[in-house]
């Protein structure tokens, strides 16, 4: 009897790593009829289940980590990212997935900083990239540095390092790309160490109040320390870099007062191999990369375009990313890559909500585009947000009713319709709301604007200058070696210590300290 129930064990066993769900795994459809089907929703579910059985968890090293990074991609607007890209190409928005949501782990990230409830990029990119928790708008500093405070922040005690710095110190390369400028807060937490974001230029600097001199500008800190060794820099800014006795090649002057040209000095202190520099997408994609060991890119005076807006031969996301992993792909011992979708955040601030739902597309296609050129089995990708917005996906419209559009349903007290998508707070409130003969407050009729346009804001409560972070969580979907230890709930500063576990780099634990260990390596 006992062999019987052992062999039957065993069976059961090796039968589930062979186990395949045979029913055609259709994730996307093209009507809402099969919604209707019990088969179709019995058979999505097995499969989901299947699939989940065949997960193994990864445990050789990481030889390359891609940490991407949308800013302000709240949840809501992961669903309604899925779901405008879904309806894009003709299917039922709803059942589409986003790249990363075909990863196998997910887990959920808590963005508050030291001082606030609810986050800005600043002090989250201290959690995510250098592992600490700090204060609201500082970067790359412990919360010892209070907010403008230079000397504080000059004190070596009181910087902190990123994982970028500790794969350089582990010899292997590092890169940063992104929609921003490259000064920005988000990419800044990759090599810079400021009391304000806000000091991207010497001039930002002075304006502020400060001496340019104690309190060393974001754009100058790229060519010191880590900034100097990334080996891959994309994305717009160049007035951050040029003085204001200069232009860039579309004619924009430069920003700077201490008469630097960083781009120049930049590409003058690669003495050795192959440096270049790129100010359109066709120099980007005329450029040898493999032939290339430094690449600085700088596609826009400031922020680059929206990519539904019009802009003078610029390169995407995607087609950044890829240039970086090319260059980096170089390094034997592999790579840190950060790449930002960073004007998800932007349109949400000006409650553009249909450019933030196109960015997030954009970041997606970044994400599949990575895939595309690693290998999962050496390279851990994960993708998280910094913080989220307050757009929410109101209810109660019809399956398959347009994202972006008004919903299929009115108010049932006023009358007139609302959108599927609306904010908390934002700008522009007379747009939405009018003074009736009574003195009370109504509400527009939507109708009569262009919800549904790139350039429609979307209502909301507050009114405000611009529309705020919201505070809720932000997930994280992992996927490649040890993306298994990113599921749960944790504070966002643990995520930088997760990716230099799986890669052995860092100062803390390391996957590579375990030994004996048969998958200490990389998988052959
Ligand atoms: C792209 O950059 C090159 C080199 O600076 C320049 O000659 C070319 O005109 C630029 N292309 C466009 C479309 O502006
Ligand atoms: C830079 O961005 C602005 C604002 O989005 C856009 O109008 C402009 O065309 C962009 N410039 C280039 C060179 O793409
Ligand atoms: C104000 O007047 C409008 C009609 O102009 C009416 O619909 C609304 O109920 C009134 N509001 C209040 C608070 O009396
Ligand atoms: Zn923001």
């Amino acid at each position: 009897m006992r062999a019987f129930w052992l062999t039957l064990s065993i069976q059961v066993a090796l039968c589930y790593c062979h186990y395949t769900y045979e029913p055609d795994p259709t994730w996307n459809i093209r009507s809402t009829n099969e919604l209707k089907d019990k088969n179709f929703w019995y058979h999505d579910a097995q499969r989901t289940v299947f699939d989940k059985l065949a997960q193994q968890p990864n445990l050789y090293l990481a030889k390359n980590v891609i940490f991407f990074l949308g800013d302000g991609m709240s949840v809501p607007t992961v669903t309604a990212g899925r779901i405008y890209d879904g309806q894009l190409k003709g299917q039922i928005g709803e059942r589409n997935r986003l790249e990363f949501e075909k990863f196998e782990y997910v887990g959920l990230s808590k963005t508050y900083c030291v001082n606030k409830q609810v986050a800005d990029s600043a002090c989250t990119a201290s959690a995510y990239l250098s592992g600490i928790k700090a204060n609201y708008l500082t970067i790359g500093v412990s919360a010892d540095v209070q907010l403008n405070d230079c000397a504080s922040a000059q004190q070596p005690e009181h910087r902190l390092s990123s994982i970028a710095a500790w794969a350089q110190r582990a010899h292997k390369s590092a890169g940063l790309v992104t929609t921003t400028r490259v000064t920005h807060a988000s990419p800044a937490g990759v090599y810079a160490h400021t009391s304000n974001r806000d000091f991207e230029s010497d001039k930002d600097v002075h304006d502020l109040g400060q001496n340019p001199s104690d309190c060393p500008d974001i754009a100058q800190q790229l060519l010191e320390g880590v900034g100097k060794n990334l080996k891959v820099v994309l994305g717009g800014g160049t007035k951050k870099f040029l003085p204001n006795t200069m232009t860039d090649i579309y004619g924009n002057v430069g920003d700077r007062l201490d008469g630097r040209n960083l781009i120049e000095e930049w590409q003058q202190s690669k003495h050795q191999g192959n440096a270049r520099v790129v100010f359109n997408r066709t120099e980007l994609l005329n450029t040898d990369l493999r032939q290339t060991d430094h690449l600085l890119g700088l596609f826009n005076a400031s922020h680059m375009a929206y990519h539904l807006d019009d802009s003078i031969d610029t390169p995407t996301l995607a087609e950044m990313t890829e240039a970086a992993i090319e260059v980096l792909s170089s390094n034997p011992l592999g790579y840190f890559l950060f790449v930002e979708g960073g004007r998800i955040d932007h349109a949400h601030h000006e409650t553009k909500a249909k450019k933030a739902l196109d960015e997030t597309v954009q970041f997606s296609n970044a994400v599949k585009r990575a895939r595309r050129l690693t290998d999962p089995w050496d390279t851990l990708i994960v993708v998280s947000a910094d913080h989220g917005h307050t757009m929410t996906i109101n209810g109660y419209s019809d399956i398959d009713n347009s994202i972006t559009g008004l919903s299929s349903e009115l108010s049932d007290i006023d009358n007139l319709p609302y959108a599927t998508l609306s904010y908390a707070n934002g700008p522009d409130y007379q747009r939405f709301y009018t003074a009736a003969v009574n003195g009370s407050v109504e509400r527009v009729d939507l109708r009569n604007l262009n919800i549904g346009d790139k350039d429609e804001r979307y209502p909301h409560g507050v009114p405000m200058s611009e529309e705020t972070h919201g505070g809720g969580d932000v997930a994280v979907y992992a996927n490649g070696p040890w993306a298994h230890l990113f599921s749960g709930v944790y504070e966002q500063n643990t995520l930088p210590h997760l990716m230099a576990y799986a890669s052995c780099i860092g100062p803390g634990i390391k996957a590579c300290d375990l030994r004996p260990n048969p998958y200490n390596t990389y998988r052959p």
